[in-house]
């Protein structure tokens, strides 16, 4: 078609668009991920359109058939995206004009660009979470797996890096199932609340045509139309909700690369993993280093940054779409393929993930992490008050560091000295398995706790 090579706007201008603003305000090079979704939207706005007679059937068919042929042209990678026309929506309008002559012109009667993005926008997001919902899936999966493998692990539990109390390494584990069980509501729960069609809001202001958002609405696969044209095209909680959703979840993901990385460490040794997982040294032929725990500790400040950068966005931005929000996807796709990347890496390195059982024992026997339990047999044994048992195993503890004892290797003796009524059922107290067993309130470290979480999880996951 002639004269199809020009802006849509340039009628109205008298200068052509300076060449590195163009470079700089085109964003299709990001927003041509938008591809599918802008297709499948224009196609049921035109469709729409047609049923309402507000454009003729034969131009829509024509309308139609094009969108398809751009479909397989960008999926064959024979679509040439042009950074003259901006953006993926006018990408595709001018492409449709090549393909079908003037009826291309019918497609955007009672739409803008900026009903038109958010609804893509948010069909994208729809999607992607449903993706991080699998992937987060996968991940607890993997936990639940090796958690069964190691319910009667017993190694300490740290409270500011200092032995606590002996808990099992599938307690440990599942702590971050939890986490990630509630990272999941954060994506359904955003899956919830965006769930509206924008496309008819227009501009801001709606349409005079008498379209049919209910119709463009449910064969989008949104629950309804959104209730306010403004608001339609300048909110974007739900592109900020999935950011922060993100970023608490790779948040809890850097903990446990963390985790890993100090009980991988040399001076802990409680955990190793597979070769597979490890990078060595150009300089040191000993090593090997958990880099991909460091990658996942590491990118979680590039999942804080995009949601930090898009709330700065809007923050100062008067109702209602400015070219401000156009930024508004690269961020989010940046959060999602930085967390996806997360995921992944996060199930191989707790597929690849071995606990050194003995070591996690002996040290769970370290730090008189028994001296509370020693309290509490007093307190239900000899019926004193807590506050006194305290005092009484403080001095117990004190003693034991004194004569370089573990409180497991005193003597029935040795424990008499602090407290005279004692006979040699006392001795089991100083069992970290049987302190870790002794744990048996609802959701405590207890092998049989355990045992019912799990089979709990595996119904609901
Ligand atoms: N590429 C634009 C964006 O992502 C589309 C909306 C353009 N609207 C406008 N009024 N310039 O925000």
């Amino acid at each position: 078609m002639k004269n199809n090579n020009k802006k849509v706007w340039s009628k109205r201008f008298n200068l052509g668009t300076s060449k590195s603003f163009e470079r700089i305000g085109s964003s299709i090079k990001v927003d041509k991920r938008l591809y599918k979704e802008d297709l499948f939207a224009s196609l049921i706005h035109t469709k729409m359109l047609m049923k309402k007679k507000i454009i003729p059937t034969k131009d829509g068919k024509k309308i139609i058939n094009g969108l398809n042929k751009i479909k397989s042209q960008i999926e064959k990678g024979k679509f040439i995206f042009k950074e003259k026309y901006e953006d993926i929506h006018l990408n595709i309008e001018k492409k449709l004009f090549d393909l079908i002559g003037p009826s291309a012109g019918y497609m955007h009667t009672a739409r803008s660009r900026n009903d038109q993005v958010v609804t893509d926008f948010k069909l994208w997001i729809k999607n992607s979470s449903k993706e991080i919902v699998n992937d987060l899936t996968e991940v607890m999966k993997t936990l639940i797996k090796k958690s069964e493998n190691n319910i009667g692990t017993c190694m300490p539990g740290f409270t500011h890096l200092k032995n606590a109390q002996p808990i099992s390494f599938a307690h440990y584990l599942l702590a971050y199932y939890e986490m990630l069980k509630r990272d999941k509501k954060r994506f359904l729960n955003n899956l919830e609340l965006l769930d509206e069609s924008p496309l008819g809001a227009a501009a801001l202001s709606g349409t005079s045509y008498k379209i049919d958002r209910q119709y463009t609405a449910k064969k989008l696969g949104f629950k309804k139309p959104t209730d306010n044209s403004i608001d339609s095209v300048s909110d974007r909680d739900f592109a900020i909700d999935f950011l922060y959703a993100s970023a608490v979840c790779a948040m809890h993901l850097s903990r446990l690369a963390e985790d890993f990385i100090i009980l991988n460490s040399d001076a802990y040794k409680l955990i190793s993993f597979k070769d597979n997982m490890l990078t060595g040294s150009s300089i040191m032929p000993q090593k090997k280093n958990p880099d991909p725990a460091e990658l996942i500790r590491g990118r979680t400040g590039i999942n804080y940054g995009k949601l930090n950068s898009l709330l700065t966005i809007m923050k100062g931005l008067p109702i209602s779409y400015f070219k401000d929000l156009q930024d508004d996807k690269s961020l989010v796709f940046d959060g999602y393929d930085t967390l996806k990347d997360t995921l992944i890496m996060s199930n191989e390195l707790i597929k690849s993930l071995k606990p050194s059982k003995e070591r996690m024992l002996k040290m769970a026997n370290e730090g008189y992490t028994t001296a509370t339990d020693f309290a509490d047999y007093l307190v239900k044994e000899k019926k004193i008050s807590f506050r006194q048992s305290y005092m009484i195993s403080s001095k117990l503890v004190n003693y034991a560091e004194k004569n370089k004892k573990t409180l497991d290797k005193l003597s029935l003796v040795e424990l008499k000295k602090f407290y005279k009524d004692l006979d040699k059922n006392v001795m089991k107290i100083f069992k970290v398995k049987n302190s870790m067993n002794s744990k048996s309130s609802y959701g405590g470290t207890a092998e049989k706790n355990i045992k019912k979480m799990i089979r709990k999880y595996k119904r609901e996951i």
